[in-house]
């Protein structure tokens, strides 16, 4: 059916896409930043000298994604450090950039308990700005070597749920490269089985209203070589009717004690969609993402974005027009509703991926145990 919109990408470039760095020119140390609202349009860096300019990347989505967000706070609080500037205020204005991914607060503190730590030994600031940005940089390492597990535990079960192979595959959002210190969460699976020649097709939801699928998740098929689809948010449940979704896969920014997940919204539709259809349903994500001190779905704070990214067209590459920036496509006025993640209760989801191993079923023992390992309470 859906064949003829079907593109099997033909971009051979890298699919591990370099998205942050750590420079030191003459000037002072910057964090470089590939500007995610840009793409797939033009590939451009920002360049953050301080703090504030970070948390204004992280708040327009130039950088984006729970274990990247970590990883860009860890750094962010590193280049406060090298920089001279008070550090507790710009790893308060860091962590409160974006609320619902865990990943962000977690960077973020253990830079801060790094630079505390060696400057209380030594009550030397340069040593506590390179413990800081040694926490930064072991934390972008660990998050590469954790997708690569990921991926591995992802394969295997696609291997037991689905035996046979030729899987289709449905994603919401995007959970690749352009999140991590690796190949991502989600989207490292789905590589997984691309390169083990297991996966027939990648169903890649667009993620209204910030395109983050049309713009990024179609962008990293691309390059991959992947067979590919491109859908609208509103195409999944005939997709489903049709019998052409063996298994939807995920991220996840924040998953609560009781196993709720928060991701992009518009994943909790697709977990209902897949019970419905007796399709897996399988989150992917860094036991970082674990957030034991959330006790449930109800206590997930859900990010609120202006109206205006519903009511306009706000991609860079559209001329400028209305109030925020974009094309409007709602009368003047029109009041939106744009929560920017949902959550799904665990009831509904197969099972949590991890670089640990794979939960199954989702149940706040197993998650309290997977956190104890890493010394998580
Ligand atoms: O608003 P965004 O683009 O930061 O949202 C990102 C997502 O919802 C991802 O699916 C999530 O961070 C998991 S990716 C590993």
């Amino acid at each position: 059916m859906a064949d003829q919109q079907a593109r099997t990408g033909e971009d051979r470039r890298p699919t591990q896409i370099p998205v942050i760095r750590w420079e030191e020119p003459p000037e002072g140390p910057v964090l470089v930043l590939l500007d995610q609202t840009r793409l797939p349009a033009e590939e451009v860096e920002l360049v953050c000298t301080d703090a504030p300019a970070l948390v204004e990347a992280i708040r327009s989505l130039a950088v984006r994604g729970a274990p990247l967000l970590g990883i860009a706070g860890a750094y962010g609080v590193a280049l406060a450090a090298a920089r001279g500037f008070d550090v507790a205020e710009a790893a308060r204005a860091l962590e409160e950039a974006r609320p619902t991914a865990v990943n962000l607060s977690v960077g973020v503190r253990r830079a801060q308990a790094a630079h505390q730590e060696a400057l209380a030994a030594t009550g030397d600031p340069t040593a506590g700005a390179v413990a800081a940005l040694a926490a930064a940089r072991a934390l972008h390492q660990e998050d590469a070597v954790a997708s690569t597990r990921m991926a591995a535990h992802g394969l295997a079960l696609l291997d037991e749920l689905l035996p046979g192979g030729g899987h289709r595959i449905l994603t919401h959002c995007n959970s690749g490269s352009l999140v991590s210190g690796g190949e991502g969460t989600a989207f490292a699976v789905t590589l997984a089985a691309h390169r083990a020649g297991r996966l027939r097709r990648l169903w890649v939801d667009e993620t209204r209203p910030l395109l983050q699928g049309a713009r990024l998740t179609a962008y990293e098929a691309a390059r991959s070589g992947m067979a590919y689809t491109l859908l609208t948010d509103n195409a999944a449940g005939s997709l489903f009717a049709a019998g052409e979704v063996d298994a939807v896969l995920i991220g996840a920014d924040r998953i609560a004690a009781d196993g709720s997940v928060a991701n992009k919204v518009g994943s909790y539709p697709l977990a209902v969609l897949a019970r419905y259809h007796h399709v897996p349903f399988i989150v992917v994500a860094p036991v970082t993402t674990v957030d034991p001190a959330t006790a449930d779905g109800a206590s997930i704070e859900v990010e609120q974005r202006p109206g205006f990214e519903v009511t306009e067209l706000s991609a860079p590459q559209v001329p400028v027009a209305g109030a925020g920036g974009g094309i409007p496509v709602a009368p003047l006025g029109t009041q939106a509703y744009n929560p920017a993640f949902d959550v799904t209760p665990p009831e509904l989801i197969t099972a949590v991926v991890t670089e640990e191993g794979v939960v199954s079923p989702v149940t706040a023992e197993a998650l309290a145990e997977l956190c104890a390992g890493q010394g998580r309470t």
